[in-house]
């Protein structure tokens, strides 16, 4: 059992502080901690109380803008400062951070949770486009001893606020998008060793995991069809209800084909992300038997259909990495 220094001790003084916008007059003793004057006499419990070392974040608040560990900053240092609380940030309802949180579940028992999503604001507020090595800094002094990490990071890229381009998309989208893509390639490699067309898609969850990787499979298992999104497409349908298969993406190498974009329509896949597009890979597979590539873009045949399939694609960015591995392969 960890003793506890006691909370407060001392004559008190005035602390004149400005919490969620409101004006507060307390009587507090010296020695007492921000955290407790918060917890105790405002009653703002969503401060939590863990470590009281300042090692995990949970107390975490914003103190004129930025984060501060409450559990270390003595109350009368907070005097006619401004003090945003967790209850503060949420006052208009969820922020764009917490419903990051909710829909990534960011959280599992949710003690963190607070720390977490004040530190994200303030690391969001002074750069709306932070880089891998910014967030893993901001976050650096919050601790979770639930959730592995994996949905709290997807919640952060997800609550990037950066400007959207003139892609609409922001650039931690956009990463995360050429994330995806990556996988894509590395399965098509994995095709093209095999012994089949250097094709690869993947399947991703609505809480952002790879559930499925497929590569074309056509030559070896002498499968007319057997493109790597029909494939995966005839996969997903036998283990995925068609509501979870529309809030996921499919990922893949090339945008799919006319026979692809279908079976991806018919299994109910909400979203559709790709590399290059089908007239980039046209000119590389030319007059190639193995693949006579329609010239169809995806876009046109979903925008014959009744539902909002959306399409995201091609980029640029990698498109040399996805060409790579086509290289000497085609007649
Ligand atoms: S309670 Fe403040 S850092 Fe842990
Ligand atoms: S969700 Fe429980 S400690 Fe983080
Ligand atoms: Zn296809």
């Amino acid at each position: 059992m960890i003793e506890r220094a006691p909370i407060s001790a001392g004559p008190s003084a005035k602390l004149n502080i400005n919490v969620n916008g409101r004006e507060a007059a307390l009587d507090v003793p010296p020695s007492k901690r921000l955290l407790h004057v918060l917890r105790e006499d405002l009653g703002l419990t969503g401060t939590k109380r863990s470590c009281e070392m300042g090692r995990c974040g949970a107390c975490m608040v914003l103190v004129d803008g930025k984060a501060v560990n409450s559990c270390l900053a003595m109350a009368y240092q907070c005097e006619g400062k401004s003090v945003t609380t967790i209850e503060g940030l949420s006052e208009g309802g969820l922020t764009t951070v917490q419903r990051c949180f909710l829909e990534e579940g960011g959280y599992q028992c949710g003690y963190c949770t607070p720390g977490m999503v004040v530190s994200v604001t303030a690391m969001l507020a002074n750069d709306p486009s932070p880089s891998d090595a910014d967030i893993e800094e901001a976050l650096s002094g919050n601790l979770c001893r639930c959730t592995g990490y994996g949905g709290i990071w997807r919640a952060v890229k997800k609550s990037d606020r950066a400007e959207k381009g003139a892609n609409g998309m922001s650039g931690n989208e956009k990463e995360l998008h050429l994330f995806y893509i990556r996988k894509c390639v590395e399965v098509s490699r994995k095709a093209r060793s095999a012994g089949n067309t250097p094709f690869g898609c993947v399947l991703v969850g609505p809480d952002g995991d790879v559930l499925m990787e497929q590569g074309n499979v056509e030559i070896t298992a002498r499968v007319c069809t057997g493109h790597a999104e029909t494939s995966l497409m005839q996969r997903a349908s036998h283990e995925y209800p068609k509501d979870f298969l529309w809030r996921s993406t499919l990922y893949s190498t090339a945008e799919p084909c006319a026979m692809c974009t279908g079976a991806i329509y018919w299994g109910n896949v909400g979203r559709v992300v790709y590399g290059i597009s089908e007239r980039r890979l046209a000119e590389l597979t030319g007059d190639d038997e193995q693949n006579p590539t329609l010239d169809m873009p995806c876009r046109d045949i979903l925008a014959r259909g009744r539902k909002p399939i959306e399409v995201v694609g091609p980029f640029p960015e990698i498109e040399h990495e996805v060409v790579a591995v086509h290289e000497g392969y085609w007649k």
